[in-house]
């Protein structure tokens, strides 16, 4: 099949190359373009490893057709340190403890940078759905929560997930 021109923006810079109409996003960020923080666990659209950003709202890459990108702001894990320095939801994650394996880790970030993005005080309750479509079988959630909570400057109060 004929290959199509792609053109998008990943971590701020544009990016131009040709794909098969039915490639994968997951498979051209970490293919074609070497950014192997996003993961693949599922590639059915159920765990959430594969989260990045696109225009502001999460997207799971492994469900999405890189074709569909054209002229899209992505942001992937790899985006988020600035001038060698990390994203302090990343030092939050560090900090709680919130990573143990760290498979789900870098899509739990991008979930929680979505929503701090769009709602820089959000409810426990709101964070819970934010990160609902992330799966964890490690931490059992309460760092996560915790950390999101740290960087949303709330004081932090364990409950049941
Ligand atoms: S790999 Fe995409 S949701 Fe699991
Ligand atoms: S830290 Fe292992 S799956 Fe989340």
């Amino acid at each position: 099949m004929d290959k199509v021109l792609l053109n998008m923006v990943v971590n701020g810079k544009p990016v131009s190359l040709e794909i098969k109409p039915y490639t994968r996003l997951l498979d051209v960020l970490r293919y074609d373009l070497g950014l192997t923080g996003t993961k693949e666990g599922c590639g059915i659209g159920e765990c959430g490893a594969c989260t990045v950003i696109v225009d502001g709202q999460t997207v799971n890459t492994c469900l999405t057709l890189a074709a569909s990108m054209e002229g899209r702001h992505i942001t992937t894990i790899e985006g988020l340190m600035e001038n060698g320095k990390m994203h302090p939801i990343q030092e939050a994650f560090i900090k709680h403890n919130a990573v143990q394996c760290g498979f789900c880790t870098p899509g739990l970030i991008m979930s929680a940078k979505a929503l701090l993005d769009a709602n820089p005080e959000p409810s426990r309750e709101e964070i819970k759905l934010a990160i609902s479509g992330n799966l964890c079988r490690c931490t059992g959630y309460e760092q996560i929560i915790d950390a999101i909570r740290d960087v949303a400057g709330q004081p932090n109060k364990r409950e049941i997930f």
